[in-house]
């Protein structure tokens, strides 16, 4: 049975309480930065977004970033946690931000024609209603590159935290969600999985 969505669950009321310090955390700067840097190596090159949407943008810092890569392209950011909205809005004025889950995006269909998402994925509660979500804002020849955590060699049954989906299941939730595969690649000793799909029609 399809549990309902929650907005305030216990994973994000974690955000929620470390919102404040996320920025400056020793994490965030050594390995989520770095991780950022994959998501926009891993955009097709060539391509000039006009409007980027970051799911689960956490303190808006994957915006900053593109808005360096691309200085024109409207920035919106979709988080469920208010406080760590609270800091993507002060760090990031040139960016719109949405109180949301990635499972009910707030955006018209075909809005969109670059969707970015890093470290959040496993805590969605319903991935392939986000991954659903991504493809219907999305417009035609629109890209989602999403980036997520991956524990090979059994360590998911270790380390449990959130839902950490193996490759070939990105790959059906994207391809069921109506995303062609792009490409999908293990970085970082196979911790992390690239996964990057486009909205053919
Ligand atoms: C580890 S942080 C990553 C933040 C940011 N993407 C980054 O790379 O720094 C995970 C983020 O996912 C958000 N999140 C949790 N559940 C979510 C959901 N169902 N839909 C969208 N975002 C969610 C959390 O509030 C949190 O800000």
């Amino acid at each position: 049975m399809k549990m309902p969505l929650q907005l305030q669950s216990e994973d994000v009321q974690s955000f929620e309480r470390r919102s404040n310090s996320y920025e400056n955390s020793f994490l965030f700067n050594f390995f989520f930065d770095w991780i950022q840097r994959i998501a926009l190596d891993s955009i097709p090159k060539g391509i000039s977004p006009e409007n980027i949407l970051d799911i689960g943008c956490g303190t808006g810092r994957l915006l900053r970033k593109a808005a360096k890569c691309w200085p024109a392209a409207r920035l919106t950011g979709v988080d469920p946690s208010e406080g760590m909205l609270k800091e993507a809005r002060r760090l990031t004025p040139q960016a719109q931000f949405q109180l949301s889950l990635a499972e009910t995006l707030p955006l018209p269909d075909g809005s969109v024609d670059l969707v970015l998402s890093t470290m959040s994925f496993h805590h969605w509660q319903d991935q392939f209603q986000g991954v659903q979500q991504a493809r219907r804002v999305l417009c035609p020849g629109g890209f989602f590159v999403l980036v997520d955590i991956w524990l090979p060699l059994g360590l998911g049954k270790i380390f449990r935290h959130g839902r950490k989906a193996p490759p070939a299941a990105v790959r059906e939730m994207f391809t069921r969600a109506g995303l062609e595969i792009q490409a999908q690649r293990r970085v970082l000793a196979n911790f992390l999985l690239v996964t990057v799909g486009s909205r053919s029609g």
